[in-house]
């Protein structure tokens, strides 16, 4: 993470602009521009927002890609600065706990703004303790020409009367400009020059940003049946069957939370979970010491823990596969993490689903939960594995300690 706090820290003005910015435009940019001028801010820092935490929310481009496309829109304008602060915190986002964490690494007497659509002021009401957040910081609503100002201003009146607070009201036709129409415009092939940076472009064209991929093949370097020829010789029957099992249940889940590039990336995840599963130890060792898989110490005291970290290295180098949330997948399917990915949540569930899983207490349950909500399936699972753990007196590792505590409080 970057150092923020030797960039904010003497500013005695700043104004926050949030957003998903997928992908930031030159309405943003101008939007910016606008309040540091009207308003004399120091500084304008842009607050990426991390990914949503329900799944009912519509798909978002990866954190990462948002975050790096805002660092290049801005990095011509020594003004503005990019925070990771939302970005890095898992779960939902609330601007309150932005502002605060803000305000911790500010001087105390800073005079912070927040940039949002008008739309978001009608709302503000129902944020998280919005009287305490109109005390913190003076708002901007900022709109497009042609907003119906007449409600606007209304309750503009009604939250300044009642809270004493500061809300700002700027047009800014460069608004014109939208996040959606750029995505729509890109899958359809049309221009985005001149909407977009001449950066945020080439990164977007770089990295086959905003093109429909659910017909997109995924590429593995070795074919599935190479896969398995490979994976029967190094695990037991009963693991290989398993496997299948688990690589089945992963692609049924991912045909309904997912595309078909998930199902594809399912399958080989599936397949590949327990691969380093059944190596003796001697081999397990060298092949730690080998791919330097980091161990800790719950890990090498319960060593049944080393075979996902193992196995993401093995199937990195022995099984040539290359992406990254299919290694995260295998990586994590034992003891689970906050704020998995799609992926990652697939597969460790359909390991503990399985078809050819033996019945045992709380599995109908979690196969119900699987097809019903994937976080919920998540808790359940977390919950009644650790449960398991302890009771056998096994060592517990506290990545599934965090998990559990993410997914049972989202
Ligand atoms: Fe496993
Ligand atoms: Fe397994």
């Amino acid at each position: 993470m970057r150092n923020e706090i030797a960039n904010f820290k003497d500013c005695k003005s700043i104004a926050i602009m949030g957003g998903t910015f997928d992908p930031i435009h030159n309405g943003h940019l101008v939007t910016a521009e606008a309040v540091r001028h009207r308003f004399k801010v120091d500084r304008v820092v842009f607050m990426p927002a991390g990914q949503p935490a329900h799944k009912a929310n519509k798909k978002v481009t990866h954190n990462e890609h948002r975050y790096l496309m805002t660092v290049l829109a801005t990095m011509r304008n020594e003004n503005f600065e990019v925070s990771r602060i939302e970005i890095d915190r898992p779960g939902a986002t609330y601007t309150i706990d932005t502002i605060e964490e803000l305000k911790k690494i500010c001087r105390p007497d800073v005079r912070l703004y927040f940039i949002t659509g008008a739309d978001a002021i009608h709302q503000i009401m129902t944020w998280k303790q919005p009287e305490r957040l109109l005390t913190l910081c003076d708002f901007v609503a900022v709109t497009r020409p042609g907003y119906d100002r007449a409600k606007l201003f209304e309750d503009i009146g009604e939250i300044r009367e009642k809270y004493a607070s500061r809300i700002h009201y700027m047009e800014v036709p460069a608004l014109a400009i939208s996040s959606s129409d750029i995505r729509e415009r890109e899958q359809k092939g049309e221009p985005i020059k001149y909407l977009v940076p001449q950066e945020v472009e080439d990164y977007i064209h770089k990295f086959g940003l905003y093109h429909d991929d659910m017909a997109k093949e995924v590429k593995f370097m070795l074919s599935l049946e190479t896969m398995q020829e490979k994976l029967q010789s190094a695990i037991s029957v009963k693991r290989y069957i398993h496997t299948l099992g688990v690589a089945d249940e992963a692609v049924k889940l991912a045909e309904i939370y997912g595309t078909t590039q998930d199902q594809q990336k399912a399958r080989v995840a599936g397949l590949l979970h327990d691969c380093a599963k059944d190596y003796p130890e001697s081999m397990r060792q060298r092949f730690c010491k080998e791919y330097k898989v980091k161990t800790d110490e719950i890990m090498n005291k319960q060593t049944d823990l080393i075979h996902p970290f193992l196995g993401a290295e093995v199937a990195k180098r022995e099984y040539q596969v290359m992406d990254e949330d299919v290694l995260n997948a295998i990586r994590f399917h034992t003891t689970g993490r906050p704020n998995m990915s799609l992926l990652e949540k697939i597969v460790f569930i359909a390991d503990y689903i399985e078809p050819n899983r033996e019945k045992f207490g709380g599995l109908d349950e979690a196969r119900r939960l699987a097809y019903l909500d994937l976080d919920k399936a998540m808790a359940y699972i977390l919950e009644n594995t650790i449960e398991y753990v302890k009771a056998r007196g096994r060592l517990l590792h506290p990545l599934s300690v965090e998990a559990l505590e993410y997914y049972k409080n989202l």
